[in-house]
């Protein structure tokens, strides 16, 4: 690069990402250990834990980084204690169920070190990837990061029904951003400034707690469930080989068609169900799962920046639409293995009774300086902000108001969305199924159709986990 020679802004960041993954040592990824059954528990404690480069102190559930994949069917009562070994207080939370008030991990109900909390419920969801996470009041991101979460995989007769892959060919794969800075520890140290605007953005892609992980991959067609676990980074994900992904499902399981995507934009706490076709490659053929460049139209200037001061004066993490490869498929010398073709029709999804009678509200996200709120104000554990009527459909508007991005997140049911306007102006292919988090980027606006099983008190907000726990949430009743 000659003097005078300018990058343009996305060119940087990739040349940047580039620079960050260069020469990278790889790591095995992991599988998750599968539990399933009538009655589970789960132990939160400190473990040592192996992330690629070395061993750390991690948050573990049952000793397992990461943790360990809950798999139940449609239509069964689950039955999970939690007991919690760790120094501080936590609750787990079923992220995208539709669960009964009690077993959905408010953080009214954390519980003390040494504690038990046992959850029962019936799976109403629909089959598809859900996930289970920590939700202690403002400790949601520490524990998250520490480890601490794992998939939720509900099962059923309609998805049952097709030939999608399974077994070895079936991987879920938490996808998540670490700030190592030098280091190989999972600390989290939260600075002042962008850590508080922006979220805490890691320096190092991780999949299912394993730093710049690799996997062996036979030539066949697997199924990869990706989730983004990450605290705030949003990803653009795609293959490096350009090949397009096939698109089956969403937050809330399989789409009514499957679509072939060049990028999936994933924010924190969405999954895509993706199929990947390995049959036709080389031997030897490296073919990585990347988050590509991007940028954010009408982002705070300079926000892409991540950290503020780390460890030992590092800078924090990268910035926001930095390239970052997550997962290296590495293509086997197998027999290519032949497999169905997808039906153009995977599901019927629930209708949707939505007129110009349903009632509306509207959500405001607001972030000034440090502080994030939803119609100007912050989370109280005490405070309900909204009451809606059990059974009801209703359409709840979220507008962003700031410059920054936030993925909304309700609890008690899932939505579907029906619009969005500014930004992107439009329901994205991952976006035509059932959901519990949508992506409201600065200067966009998102119709959604909510729908709540269950009374009690639930809650609404950003899934950004700095911004959750710094008050970027409500409480809202469900009234029979
Ligand atoms: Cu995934 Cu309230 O959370
Ligand atoms: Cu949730
Ligand atoms: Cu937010």
């Amino acid at each position: 690069m000659g003097a005078g020679t300018q990058l343009s802004l996305p060119e940087g960041l990739r040349a940047l990402g580039a620079l960050a993954t260069q020469q990278t040592q790889r790591y095995p990824l992991r599988r998750a250990p599968a539990v399933s059954g009538e009655r589970l528990t789960l132990t939160a404690r400190p473990t040592s834990s192996d992330i690629g480069p070395g061993v750390v102190d991690a948050w573990t559930l049952n000793g397992s980084l990461p943790s360990p994949t809950i798999r139940l069917r449609e239509g069964r009562t689950a039955r999970i204690d939690l007991v919690n070994q760790l120094p501080e207080p936590t609750i787990l939370h079923w992220h995208g169920l539709s669960v009964p008030e009690a077993a959905d991990g408010h953080p009214r109900f954390a519980i003390q070190p040494g504690g038990t909390y046992a959850y029962e419920f019936p799976v109403h969801n629909r089959a598809g990837t859900y996930w289970y996470h920590p939700h202690t009041h403002m400790r949601t991101a520490p524990q998250t990061y520490r480890g601490l979460g794992g998939f939720l995989i509900v099962e059923g007769d309609e998805e049952a029904a097709h030939e999608l892959p399974r077994g070895e060919y079936e991987i879920p794969i938490v996808l998540q951003d670490k700030r190592l800075g030098g280091s190989v520890s999972l600390t989290y140290e939260l600075g002042m400034g962008p850590d508080m605007m922006m979220g805490y953005l890691g320096d190092t892609a991780f999949g299912n707690g394993v730093a710049n992980p690799t996997l062996d991959v036979r030539r066949a067609r697997y199924r990869l469930r990706l989730l983004n676990g990450s605290n705030a980074r949003i990803l653009e994900l795609g293959l490096s080989n350009g090949e397009p992904l096939t698109l089956i499902g969403g937050d809330g399981g399989l789409l009514e068609a499957p679509a072939r995507v060049q990028r999936i934009m994933l924010a924190p706490a969405e999954r895509a169900d993706v199929l990947v076709d390995f049959s036709a490659r080389r031997p030897g053929e490296r073919i990585m799962l990347r988050s590509f460049a991007f940028q954010i139209p009408g982002m705070m200037m300079g926000m892409g920046m991540g950290g503020g001061m780390g460890r030992g004066g590092m800078m924090g993490g990268l910035m926001l639409g930095t390239e970052m490869d997550f997962v290296e498929f590495v293509v086997q010398d197998t027999a290519p293995e032949p497999f169905e073709p997808l039906p153009s029709r995977l599901s019927e999804l629930p209708g949707l009774d939505v007129d110009a009678g349903t009632p509306r509200r509207t959500f405001r996200f607001q972030s000034m300086m440090m502080n994030h709120t939803i119609n100007g104000q912050s989370f109280a554990m005490a405070r309900v902000d909204e009451r809606v009527r059990q059974g009801q459909t209703e359409v709840w508007t979220y507008v962003n108001e700031s410059e920054l991005p936030h993925p909304v997140h309700v609890h008690g049911g899932q939505f579907r969305v029906l619009s969005r306007t500014g930004g992107r102006g439009r329901v994205m292919p991952w976006e035509m199924g059932p959901k519990d988090t949508v992506l409201v980027l600065p200067g966009e606006r998102a119709d959604v159709a909510v729908h709540f099983v269950h009374p009690g008190i639930f809650l609404l907000h950003c899934h950004n986990l700095e911004h959750e726990d710094m008050g970027m949430m409500l409480n809202f009743e469900v009234v029979e």
